[in-house]
């Protein structure tokens, strides 16, 4: 009998990347094997992104191309999975019949029973309340860096995000999971774990708190780097920069989302800090963490940004000097509030906007490339291409070295060259 394929195509972020591993790995234990071609396949899945406009258009210009697929093949399955699926549910079948299931983040545990052919529904997107507490087969695709779900959901509702109505409500793993998934990737070689959830820091089993689970896979041996994403400003407490000062597998980098400078704007998109908080937690990171990389997550034109609420962006980017920052025009999305408020910014100011924190932050993140010429820096091998090596250092900086080093080899370099968006080391013998 012919092996069975799958294409997948995954949008968006870390966590929609992570949960392709899963689809994968439940399929590969039902023998299938991946192809990069979707005409080959027997089964084509877009795990879809809906954070912003743009990732949707992205994966509905994909999805066109599969009706022909499907119509000189119709036994080809096509399954939308994700974020997209989730928030457009059965409007997506009316618009495009050829999709076989939609299933949303909930449910990607259904994959075997849609393959095993012994499920009768085509939409699958209630919110599961135990998605945390399964063990997925895995099928992870680097060797050297692994990601571990640790809280799944949101409750934040931020008012221009759509992830609470896509991902549901906040659910922490049970910590024995976590560890024991830690202690097997250590024992198969993996040497860094980045702890996923949409806010990490609200992290909680029983008297197990964010900092807490954080010391515990501090102790476990194999595992030489821990990095976690995302960090909700308001929930990042002294205690937990503590943790990061004190535990030396944490690496020195976090990403602390600011979305804008102006209190009124952090108001009105329910941020629940205001720009001197933001900062105070910077400078008590920088206190306490002295070689800290800090990188930010910025919104531009979000409903009643003014010219000078625009300005104080501006000056916090001045202010904050961050590592490197993620900037959005504001994307209006469905269910999320910020979509119907009054004062919508025109397209062509999001975009003078967003260019002008792009060329701020450009010079911002040369010079403090910099600051790292001649320092010596530990590298972790990630991968390997014709000209060398790549790696990492603990600040989340790419390093490339001319050498011909191991994956998962830790190595210390001394940086000879600096780039806006990456660095250059060469090995310390
Ligand atoms: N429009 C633009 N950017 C958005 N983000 C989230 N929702 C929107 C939206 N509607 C950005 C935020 C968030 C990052 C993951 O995406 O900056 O931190
Ligand atoms: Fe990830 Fe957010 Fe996109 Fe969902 S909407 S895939 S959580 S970036």
């Amino acid at each position: 009998m012919k092996v069975r394929e799958v294409y997948i195509k995954t949008f968006g972020c870390q966590m929609n990347e992570h949960d392709s591993e899963k689809i994968l790995g439940i399929l590969f234990s039902k023998g299938f094997i991946e192809t990069d071609d979707p005409k080959k396949a027997d089964i084509i899945i877009f795990n879809t992104c809906a954070i912003r406009e743009k990732a949707e258009q992205k994966f509905l210009s994909n999805l066109g191309k599969v009706k022909f697929y499907k119509i000189k093949n119709p036994k080809i399955k096509v399954i939308v999975a994700g974020c997209s699926a989730q928030i457009q549910g059965k409007n997506l079948i009316h618009k495009m019949p050829f999709i076989d299931y939609i299933i949303g983040p909930d449910n990607i545990d259904k994959i075997e029973k849609i393959v095993e052919e012994s499920l009768d529904k085509r939409i699958l997107l209630e919110e599961n309340a135990n998605i945390h507490l399964l063990s997925l087969p895995i099928l992870r695709k680097d060797r050297v860096k692994a990601w571990v779900n640790i809280i799944y959901g949101c409750n934040n509702f931020c008012t221009y995000c759509v992830v609470p109505y896509t991902r549901g409500k906040e659910r922490s793993r049970p910590a024995n999971m976590i560890l024991e998934e830690i202690k097997h990737l250590s024992e198969k070689g993996y040497k860094e774990v980045t702890l996923l959830g949409q806010n990490v820091n609200s992290y909680r089993d029983g008297e197990i708190d964010f900092p807490i689970l954080l010391q515990r896979i501090n102790l476990i041996q194999g595992i030489e780097r821990i990095r976690f994403v995302t960090s909700h400003p308001k929930d990042l407490s002294e205690n937990l920069i503590k943790t990061m000062r004190d535990s030396p597998k944490i690496c020195e980098h976090i990403h602390l989302p600011l979305q804008s400078g102006s209190d009124k704007i952090l108001k009105l998109m329910n941020r629940k800090y205001t720009f001197n908080e933001y900062f105070d937690k910077v400078s008590l990171l920088r206190e306490n963490i002295p070689n800290i990389s800090i990188t930010t997550d910025i919104i531009v034109g979000f409903p009643q940004e003014t010219d000078e609420d625009f300005e104080k962006t501006i000056n916090a980017l001045k202010k904050s000097q961050f590592d490197g920052i993620f900037a959005f025009k504001f994307s209006p999305r469905p269910k999320a509030p910020a979509s119907n408020y009054r004062g919508q910014v025109d397209e062509y100011t999001k975009s003078e906007r967003l260019t002008e924190v792009l060329r701020l932050q450009d010079e911002i993140t040369e010079k403090n490339n910099k600051i790292y010429q001649d320092t010596v820096q530990e590298i972790l091998v990630e991968e390997r291409t014709e000209e060398g090596v790549i790696g990492r250092t603990r600040s989340n900086k790419i390093v490339k070295i001319k050498s011909n080093l191991e994956l998962g080899q830790l190595v210390k370099v001394k940086i000879s060259k600096t780039y806006r968006h990456s660095l250059e080391g060469e090995i310390l013998q």
